[in-house]
């Protein structure tokens, strides 16, 4: 990690540090892989909605994929164009709708009739048409945290094919709304390529389902998904974006004229982002000991939320390891870093990185128990 930690000595943690160089590198990768295919690549906003995180990703020339109206207002003001921004979630409102129609963005990703309807009456208002993707439930596992797979019938995304009858019946009354593409999202933090293979076999089943009734969409939104490595950031800095763009480029059908898109979020930022912590109190235990530090579920809640892991190392201490938890300040029991971690000895004023939190990190952080937000700084 290529923090100077002399230069911070003085400045209050916790605070999130982002080496905008391996962001750099990361997103030359993923403009680089991606172009080989055609394939257009929209940064899903919801893992780090920083506003220098966002003109640099907006200057490499990718889209944004929203699920907010702030996201999109967000994303607009970084620079991206509004022809780039596609906007997801199974909750708009009738004025995230409307902002979105008013900036002309490239797509809604629809989830179901009823917002297909309001679409439509919303547009019909504003003397516009919404181009709409159908977000499908492809039925596919991701072989991911329960909490972040989204692609089974029993989770609450997507439109399921036994419904899609429906939603074409539908369409044909919605004058407002015009259907151009298909959009899938199986889950997130997925390391397994298989699934990604098998979302592509299910894709071209659901494409040839279409087809038989005399629809071939504009484009296919493959949503995001690709993780990233926790336990070792070291070993794969940047993920392996050759491998994830191949598997979609030998297994999708993609009919002549569409063009193919993706959503990835977690796999372009999570390892530029580092947040930092000073020890505050070590506190001897009965198996192990408690390293008690000034961040918090506050400041990155996915061990809490998700049991994640994320490599933690000591910046100041080069003395042999021992045990710990590390745990925040919050007053809750899954308020903790890492439990039973071998780290070296550490002590009062030591400074920790969390390391791979550039993803869902700070955009999670909460006020809870009155805290301050933590500020963030970067390598440049
Ligand atoms: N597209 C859709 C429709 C999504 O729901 C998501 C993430 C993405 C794209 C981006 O996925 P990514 O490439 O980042 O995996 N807070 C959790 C992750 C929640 C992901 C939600 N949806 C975490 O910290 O692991």
């Amino acid at each position: 990690m290529n923090f100077d930690i002399q230069k911070y000595s003085h400045v209050k943690t916790p605070f999130y540090w982002y080496d905008l160089d391996l962001l750099e590198n990361t997103l030359k990768q993923v403009k680089d892989e991606s172009k080989r295919y055609g394939y257009h690549v929209h940064y899903a906003v919801k893992a780090n909605a920083n506003e220098r995180i966002l003109q640099l990703i907006r200057s490499y020339g990718f889209g944004a994929d929203c699920v907010s109206g702030n996201e999109v207002q967000a994303s607009i003001n970084a620079g991206f164009e509004s022809k780039k921004v596609v906007f997801a979630g199974v909750g708009k409102s009738d004025d995230e709708i409307r902002l979105g129609l008013q900036n002309d963005i490239f797509c809604f990703n629809v989830e179901s009739i009823p917002e297909l309807q309001v679409l439509n009456e919303l547009a019909g208002e504003m003397e516009k048409q919404a181009a709409v993707a159908l977000r499908i439930n492809p039925n596919v596992n991701a072989s991911t945290h329960h909490y972040i797979t989204t692609g089974l019938e029993e989770n609450k995304f997507g439109i399921n094919m036994w419904e899609m009858e429906d939603v074409l019946q539908a369409l044909e009354n919605l004058p407002n709304v015009k259907l151009i593409g298909l959009h899938f999202h199986i889950g997130s933090q997925i390391t397994d390529l298989q699934s990604f293979k098998g979302l592509c076999v299910r894709v071209n089943e659901i494409q040839q389902w279409f087809f038989a009734r005399h629809i071939i969409v504009d484009h296919l939104n493959m949503g995001g998904g690709l993780g990233i490595n926790y336990t070792d950031p070291e070993k794969e800095l940047i993920p392996d974006f050759a491998s994830y763009f191949q598997v979609f480029h030998d297994f999708l059908a993609v009919r002549p004229k569409q063009t193919v898109h993706f959503e990835l979020g977690r796999a372009l930022v999570a390892q530029c982002g580092n947040l930092i912590t000073k020890v505050l109190y070590i506190k001897k235990g009965v198996q192990t000991n408690f390293a008690i530090v000034d961040a918090g579920m506050t400041e990155l809640i996915r061990p809490a939320l998700y049991q994640a892991v994320h490599k933690i190392e000591n910046l100041t201490s080069i003395m042999p390891e021992a045990k710990y938890d590390v745990v925040g300040p919050i007053c809750e029991s899954s308020d903790f870093f890492a439990k039973a971690r071998m780290l070296p000895e550490t002590q009062r004023g030591d400074f920790l990185a969390i390391r791979s939190a550039g993803a869902y990190g700070q955009v999670m952080s909460s006020e809870y128990n009155l805290r301050t937000k933590a500020v963030a700084y970067y390598s440049k």
